[in-house]
Order: structure tokens, then sequence, then C-alpha cells
């Protein structure tokens, strides 16, 4: 079975190289392993958990959806969407939320530091916080347990994120799946080599800290004026400086060859100067961005062309995203009426039933869907039985019965003994029985009986 491999950003703010060298290039890579099925897309809902400015976020989306284009990305190969086209994923957001504990919650990451922070200001905890904040690990995990994806490739800060997935799909299999794996269990692949960039303060590039070195915006220009920027200690030019730790070196890194990787740590231990050092990498830089730069505002300029691909992506994702929905939908009882048989008198002899068993779903397939078995008496005056598949074709006919009672045996003892009884009964092969559809009937109405 192929891999599934899926991954997300957030659409708020202009992508940076934290986004390119974290998600977008090992995204973009993995999409072109083969025996992998990508998955990528703009994660617009959970952007409204961090922005009000709906000029911002819809900018955002269409500089995001330019970037991954620009970056390689190719939308016939990857599964390429926006998380609001697909409505899927916030129904199950909501299956999710049901089964996860407040608990999980309280602990993940970004509520902590948010939390922390008030009382660190003698606010009150959960000053300014939220619920879209609070659980955005669950509307998470529904985008990465949507797609049953098997990787998910993040930075370092959202592995916790990861791991919450996990303990949601397990325990929603434990709730619901009745010994089937109804999610697959997700895993967060980390670039080791780079893991979190820093941005140009030392701390995680990111757009909440304003220390972003931008990916695109603001051309070669603005590219060289940030690097500038980046805070370096201050040796002068001559001392031996330590090229661990740096920002500036690990921003380097990120895009350079591993020979230029090599050269540059030495010459800084042989005391290269900072302002040398940031010359360097902004050419690094530059010519590792500048092609994909070009693509980038070719594609900005026809935002028509974008929305269809992205459309076009959407109906890709949902072709995945309904079928699965509808199983969990049957799985935790919210499946189609007509699908499921009450029976008081059998299927709660305690009483209204409150167990998982008594919540089981009947046959996905529903009886609707089953072959059906006919006992009927003709001209001749004997007594008959036949198995009609769904669509009305006859699987089995027998040969007649002295009497109801004959046919009514053979009946029964082939649904409860299945194959090995139908071969053995007393048939008219007619144009020759296909067994193999009488075999696949018979364990589906073995499946309905065993539920009740
Ligand atoms: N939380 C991720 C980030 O801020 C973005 C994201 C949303 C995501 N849903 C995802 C990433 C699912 C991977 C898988 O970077």
């Amino acid at each position: 079975m192929s891999q599934r491999v899926l991954t997300g950003v957030t659409t708020t703010g202009t992508p940076h190289l934290g986004n390119y060298v974290g998600a977008i290039r090992p995204a973009v890579a993995a999409s072109r392993e083969p025996g992998v099925e990508s998955f990528l897309f703009l994660a617009d809902l959970h952007a409204l958990i961090k922005c009000d400015d709906p000029a911002r976020v819809a900018r955002s989306r269409l500089e995001i959806a330019a970037t991954w284009l620009a970056c390689g990305l190719d939308p016939e190969r990857v599964t390429f969407y926006r998380q609001s086209d697909i409505p899927e994923v916030p129904e199950l957001n909501w299956l999710l939320t049901c089964v996860t504990s407040k608990g999980l919650m309280n602990r993940a990451h970004a509520y902590k530091a948010a939390a922390d922070a008030n009382l660190a200001q003698g606010e009150e905890e959960d000053a300014g916080v939220t619920l879209g904040l609070f659980c955005y690990p669950v509307l998470m995990a529904a985008d990465i347990l949507m797609f049953n994806a098997h990787r998910v490739p993040v930075g370092r800060d959202q592995i916790q994120h990861i791991e919450m997935a996990r303990d949601i799909a397990s325990r929603f299999n434990h709730l619901f799946g009745q010994g089937r794996e109804l999610f697959v269990l997700p895993q967060a692949q980390i670039d080791e080599a780079v893991a979190t960039l820093p941005g140009l303060d030392g701390r995680k590039m990111s757009k909440s800290y304003d220390n972003t070195l931008p990916l695109f915006h603001g051309g070669a220009k603005l590219l060289r004026e940030t690097v500038t920027r980046i805070v370096t200690d201050s040796r002068l030019p001559g001392e031996p400086k330590d090229p661990e730790g740096s920002a500036l070196v690990m921003i380097h890194d990120a895009v350079a060859t591993a020979d230029q990787r090599t050269a540059f740590h030495a010459d800084l231990r042989a005391g290269l100067g900072w302002g040398e050092a940031k010359a360097r990498t902004t050419d690094i830089l530059e010519s590792h961005l500048a092609p994909m730069r070009e693509r980038y505002e070719a594609l900005l300029a026809r935002p028509d062309e974008l929305e269809d691909i992205l459309l076009h992506g959407a109906r890709k994702a949902r072709a995945v995203a309904t079928p699965l929905l509808q199983a969990l939908r049957e799985a935790v009882g919210l499946g189609r009426l007509a699908h499921h048989r009450v029976d008081h008198a059998v299927n709660h002899p305690m009483g209204l039933g409150g167990s998982a068993a008594a919540r089981a779903p009947t046959n996905a397939a529903g009886p609707d869907k089953l072959a059906t078995f006919k006992q009927y008496r003709q001209a001749d005056g004997r007594f008959y039985f036949k198995l009609t598949a769904p669509d009305g074709s006859v699987l089995l006919q027998s040969q007649g019965f002295e009497s109801g009672q004959d046919a009514g045996q053979w009946v029964k003892r082939i649904r409860s003994e299945g194959l090995t009884a139908a071969q053995a009964a007393p048939v008219a092969l007619g144009p020759g029985v296909d067994w193999a559809r009488v075999q696949a009937a018979l364990q589906a109405l073995a499946a309905q009986d065993a539920q009740g």
C-alpha cells in the first residue's frame, strides 16, 4: 500500500524561509518519491484562529498557493487544496472533539503558552483564549485523519500536535472501530538536518515573533536587507567564531550544499567577519530562491488560474474524504436510518442499550444491498427456493421439493453453513452457478445475522 504524506500551512502572513525549509521543501521532495501519495493544503480554517483580518487571510491564501506551486509542487501528482473547501474536515473535527478529553487540550503548547503568558502578566489564565485556539489540535487531527495520512512532515514545534492526533485516532478506533482501524495512526516526519529554523533574533522563525526572512516577497533587495539584520555576536573580523548555534549559520546551512557548509564553518572558525559571512549567505540564498521567485510572480498575476488549480485539488480530496466520513458516520451511529434495524426484543434485552455493543452499526452495506432468499410454489405443485442478488439477478435456484418444509430446511442450512451447504443442495445449475458471487452474498448475510 502506498504511503500517504500530508501537510498544511496556516494562511496568515507571507511565506518565509522557515515555512519553506520546515514544511514546503520536504513536502515537495516527498511528493516526488515513488509510492507516495501526497496531500498538501492551505490551513485557512486554522488561520481564523490567529487572525481576524479578512484581507490578510485572503491575501495570504493567494501568496501561499503561488509559493507552493513556484517551489515545484505538481498539482497533478499531488492533491493540493484549501482546508475550507472540504466540508468533511470540520464535520470530522466535531466527531473527534467528542472523544477528546479537555485535559489533553490543557497540555497543548499553543494554549499553555497563552495561559502562562497571561499568568505572568497577572491576568486571568484564559484571558483572550478562544475555543478555536484551545481546540486547535483537534482540527489539526481532523486534517490528518481525514486522509489517513501515514507521515506528516512538520517542524519540531508541531510534534506534539501529531502525537495528539495519534491519541485521538486510537481512542476513536477503540471506541468505534470494532476491531477495525478506522484511522491510520500518523507519524511526524522531521527533517533532522534542518529542525526548526531560527529567525533573525535566534528564536524560532515565526510571524508571531516578527523575526522572519521573507521567501519571495520584497525581492532580492529586501532579502539582502533582512539578512543584515540577523543577530550575531560581537566578535570582530579575524576573531575565531563558533558556527554552532549561530542563527546566521543555520539559515545559511538550510539552503547551502554540503561543500558550502563545510567551507563556511571552517572560514568562520578561521576568523571570517560577520559582514562577509552575511554577504555570502545572501548570495547563496539569492541563487537558490531567484528562479522560484520568478515563477511566483508569474502565478500571483493569474489568481483565476490558481483558483481553478485549488478547486481541482478539492475535488480530488473530497473523493477520498466523502466515503471515509460516511463510514465514520455509520460507525458512531449517524448512518442512514434505513441501515439500522432496531429490534428491541433481540438487541436490547437489558432495556435501552447504552453499551458499545448495543450501539453497534449494522452491516455498512445495509439490508437493502443484501441478497435475499425466496421460497415459493410453482404450477407443478412442487416447492422451490432461490437466492436473488440486490440487482434482481438469480444467484442460486433450487430444484423442486415435495414439501415447503424441505425447501425451508435447505435455506436454513445454507444460511447457517454457507457455501459448502449451498454446493451440497439440490440446485438447478442452469447456465452455471457463479459460486464466488454466491459466497460473497452468503457472507454478507451471515455478517448481518451475526449483528442481529
Ligand atoms: N499547525 C500547522 C502549523 O502551524 C499547520 C497545520 C494545520 C498542519 N493542519 C495541519 C500541519 C495538518 C500538518 C498537518 O504549521
